[in-house]
């Protein structure tokens, strides 16, 4: 180790204490490589700072001896935004102690919460006080508010309450100087100037650190229900969306499509998972929820869904009866991911389209990649009602996983060319990281390229905060 590493170790010891700098191998093992396994790094240390003021001198101290930081909140990220790079040069700052809810202000709906809080933590906390924060994402067991706002993360009720973005009234920052933004404030509306904190979310940890965020809160609904439809293919889901909204409004708060493939997937790697309407090619997962108790929700449901099936939308559906059926109804659509990655790696992507185009999409880019890969199997699930597709490619059967990742290049062609042409995005919700750097410099234009490498120089002059991510 040189002279100057040693002291940097140091000087980063007497920040956050000696238990707190990570060095042997088996301690920054968990913190360098991703959750779906395809990036492996080498860091030069881990450090967990406990406090705003501690992520500061550790920024300052990195700073000094020019040392990158990858900032990591639960680790749990899709594009590798989070893993350092091999060069054993870069620090990962880890927010995971930063956990404290500083704040509930119930009249103001809104809570502050540190970055390292998990998402989960964060509803529970909400719930307690009698009210709702409503970004839900398969991973929120793990995954951190600060990764949530790193990635702008989307979830299950976007249709309804709108990604990371739009749940986010202020934010607390580190930047790359070590000097804090405490820019923690609760209001809705607040026209001086640049909306700064929207630069930080979605920048993935390459503008600056945030430390803490004021979320908004919503009344807690009265009435939930979940149901389980059958469909024959992606354009009746479509239809059926547009349906369940025009009869229930606000009322439909999420709305997941679930190609029979992935259930398939979601059910063989999760033994014991319910089988409640078999054998067909595609399903649509439907939330609602009720904030008025006066006509039952249920009630409502049915009686649209029943519409739904005379006019042929729907082939078939079912309705939770209770708590513990609605949560086994959401375990085939939430384990699919974790299935995806029991089965094999597969080439994985976050698309958004304009609704309107999703079907036809399907149809092309499935065509398409049959066409150049036999036998590659298209796994499909996602968000439709916010126009969000996991549109996986894995290998035909009996190919192994691993060569036929070979093929990426070839099959991000296919789909995101589609994507694009049809008005689309290459990410929805996952961000860029390195995953989609390459991507993302071919499909953005280069004035906005352009203005992204401004930004970026003038928040982190020294491209010391995240490298090599996005850009
Ligand atoms: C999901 O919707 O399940 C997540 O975005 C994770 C994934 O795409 O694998
Ligand atoms: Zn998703």
């Amino acid at each position: 180790m040189t002279q100057d590493a040693a002291t940097l170790l140091e000087r980063l010891r007497q920040i956050v204490g000696a238990d707190h700098v990570l060095t042997t191998d088996a301690d920054v093992a968990p913190y360098v490589v991703d959750c779906r396994d395809r990036y492996h790094g080498v860091a030069r240390a881990v450090v967990r700072p406990a406090s705003t003021d501690e992520v500061a001198a550790v920024v300052r101290a990195c700073s000094d001896a020019s040392a990158p930081i990858v900032p990591q909140g639960g680790n749990t990220g899709m594009c590798g935004a989070a893993t350092p790079d091999r060069s054993g040069s870069e620090i990962v700052l880890s927010l995971a102690r930063m956990h404290a809810i500083r704040a509930i202000d119930v009249a103001n709906a809104t809570m502050t919460v540190e970055a390292g809080v998990t998402l989960a933590a964060a509803q529970q906390a909400a719930r307690e006080a009698g009210m709702l924060f409503p970004l839900s994402l398969a991973s929120e067991g793990s995954c951190t508010i600060g990764g949530n706002l790193s990635t702008n993360a989307g979830g299950t009720a976007v249709l309804r309450y709108g990604n990371t973005r739009e749940l986010v009234l202020g934010v607390e920052v580190v930047l790359a100087d070590g000097r804090i933004v405490h820019g923690l404030r609760g209001l809705r509306k607040d026209n001086t100037g640049y909306d700064l904190k929207q630069l930080f979310i979605g920048s993935e940890g390459t503008l600056g650190i945030v430390t803490a965020a004021v979320l908004k809160l919503f009344s807690a609904p009265k009435a939930r229900v979940t149901a389980l439809t059958a469909v024959a293919d992606v354009a009746h889901a479509v239809d059926l969306l547009h349906a369940m909204k025009d009869v229930l409004g606000d009322r439909l708060t999420g709305f997941e499509l679930i190609s029979g493939f992935a259930l398939y997937l979601s059910r063989k790697h999760h033994p014991g998972s319910p089988d409640p309407l078999p054998g067909h090619p595609w399903y649509a997962l439907l939330q609602f929820d009720d904030h008025s108790a006066d006509v039952p929700l249920e009630d409502v449901v049915e009686s649209a869904l029943s519409n739904a099936a005379e006019s042929e939308l729907i082939a078939d559906a079912t309705i939770a009866q209770s708590q513990e059926q609605a949560g086994r109804l959401w375990s085939l659509r939430e384990n699919i991911s974790e299935a995806q990655r029991r089965e094999g790696q597969n080439v994985k992507h976050d698309i958004s389209l304009p609704i309107s185009a999703i079907a036809q999409f399907t149809r092309d880019a499935e065509a398409a990649i049959v066409a150049a890969f036999p036998g590659a199997r298209v796994v499909v699930f996602g968000h439709l009602g916010d126009g969000n597709l996991h549109y996986n490619v894995a290998a035909p059967e009996g190919v192994d996983a691993r060569d036929f990742l070979e093929n990426t290049p070839a099959i991000n062609g296919i789909v995101h060319d589609r994507v694009v042409a049809a008005g689309g995005s290459i990410s929805a919700e996952h961000g860029i990281g390195v995953l989609k750097r390459d991507e993302l410099a071919h499909y953005k234009s280069p004035v906005e390229l352009e203005l992204m490498r401004r930004i970026k120089s003038a928040l982190d002059p020294r491209g010391l905060l995240n490298p090599g991510k996005i850009l």
